[in-house]
């Protein structure tokens, strides 16, 4: 076969060119709805790919929010996505709209590591950043052998630890014996769901179930008390405050308990105003409206992406005293009782909101407490003050620092 001569061959590139671009604006039809939310302009094929931090997702929808307003979007290659705004539009979003905004966007990576297509409600773990982005938002690159193991490996490594966790639950299994744990329960029903092809007693579902324990609910709690303890040693008379709250209604002779904390409105606020400052979930999991959805006058088209900002209502500056500053007075009346706060939204809202948020409530306050109660902390001395400034992942964790435990 001959080689094409130069007028065909620049020919041909014009029409894959406009093929490209034809396709691209197919994908992007959804933008020219009527009353849809202003955005960015996207360049073809990567959409507002590259004009967005994804390290720093919180800073750069700061901006965007300041161009564009409570409601804008984005379009992440062919996916078109619209990032919510501020207390009232993301109640509106999450609260009044609850049914509608409550689906998932399927995530490719996820789904690719293993997880099966209907296992919805979860998002990967990995680490924030514009390659994950791009593989979510173009998933035919999934296609290339080794490139997910490669920028996934969190994730990979994840599911690799919970596959061994079950070899060796299933190894050691009794089902004689009363189950040892969660797994022990499961494994039991998935034997009794044998032949049912129905039931969600399955493997898929019982590695779902414990990834779900160990990314959902083991390291959102272990970040947020890492926060809790930076606060304390940054700030000393926050953390005496709590000690003497402690020293009143527990004393030393016994371990805190749940029915303590309507009798520590300080500690409880502290607890709270460490959530609110900390922020670790800033862009919470990505929602999904299952049909056409109008809020705060624009219309999102059904199968649109959404992102409920929690971090600008954590800090929204139309709530909050002293939104970027440390304060337990937020949660606090003039009397010094604790007060429930609505801007306080860090588990999110709606039917999606965390699962695990009375679990998590729970473990915070059991643990900060039983952590006051024997400890004094304090900046190991010669150190430098840490900062409070946190280091962005999927979670938002505070950047490793020293403390020094003292019994008391
Ligand atoms: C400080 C601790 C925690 C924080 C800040 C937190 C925050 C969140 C957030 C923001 C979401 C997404 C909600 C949405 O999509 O609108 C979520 C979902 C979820 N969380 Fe938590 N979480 C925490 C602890 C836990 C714990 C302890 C568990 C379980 C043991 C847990 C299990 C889940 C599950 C299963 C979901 C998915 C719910 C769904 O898709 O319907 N979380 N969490």
């Amino acid at each position: 076969m001959g080689l094409l001569p130069g007028d065909a061959l620049f020919s041909l590139a014009v029409a894959v060119v406009l093929f490209l671009l034809l396709v691209d604006l197919m994908h992007r039809r959804q933008c020219w709805a009527a009353r849809y939310p202003p955005g960015p302009l996207p360049v073809p094929g990567l959409g507002n790919l590259l004009q967005v931090d994804f390290h720093n997702a919180a800073y750069s929808f700061y901006k965007l929010r300041s161009r564009f307003g409570d409601v804008f979007s984005l379009q992440l290659a062919w996916s078109p996505v619209v990032v919510v705004n501020g207390l009232e539009a993301v109640h509106e979003a999450l609260v009044k709209h609850n049914e509608d905004t409550a689906d998932r966007p399927p995530i490719p990576t996820y789904e690719h590591l293993g997880f099966r297509a209907n296992s919805k409600g979860k998002a990967c773990r990995e680490k924030s950043g514009l390659v994950p982005q791009v593989l979510n938002a173009i998933p035919i690159l999934l296609r290339i052998p080794g490139l997910a193991q490669k920028f996934l490996p969190l994730t990979k490594d994840l599911l690799h630890l919970l596959d061994n966790l079950l070899r060796e639950h299933n190894m050691t299994w009794d089902p004689t014996q009363p189950p040892r744990d969660l797994t022990d329960a499961f494994l039991a029903e998935i034997e009794k769901a044998k032949g049912n092809p129905e039931s969600s007693f399955n493997d898929a579902n019982l590695r779902m179930v414990i990834s779900d324990l160990f990314a959902a609910g083991m390291v959102t709690t272990a970040t947020t008390l890492s926060w809790a303890l930076l606060l304390m040693i940054l700030h000393p008379d926050v953390q005496r405050r709590v000690q003497q709250e402690i020293d009143e209604v527990i004393g030393q002779g016994r371990r805190p308990e749940m029915a303590d904390q309507a009798r520590m409105p300080f500690t409880n606020a502290v607890v709270h105003e460490v959530q609110r400052f900390a922020d670790i979930a800033p862009m919470t999991l990505p929602h999904m409206v299952s049909c056409d959805v109008e809020l705060k006058g624009y219309l999102i088209p059904k199968g649109t992406m959404l992102i409920t900002n929690l971090s600008s209502v954590l800090k929204d500056e139309t709530v909050w005293e002293k939104p970027f500053h440390f304060h337990p007075g937020h949660f606090l009346d003039s009397e010094g009782h604790f007060v429930k706060h609505e801007g306080f939204m860090p588990f999110s809202a709606g039917p999606r909101m965390c699962l695990g948020e009375p679990l998590a409530r729970m473990e915070l306050f059991l643990f900060f407490t039983c952590l006051l109660q024997r400890f004094n902390f304090s900046v190991p001395q010669g150190q430098p003050r840490p900062s409070d400034c946190g280091m962005v992942s999927f979670l938002v964790a505070p950047a490793p620092y020293q403390l020094c435990a003292v019994p008391r």
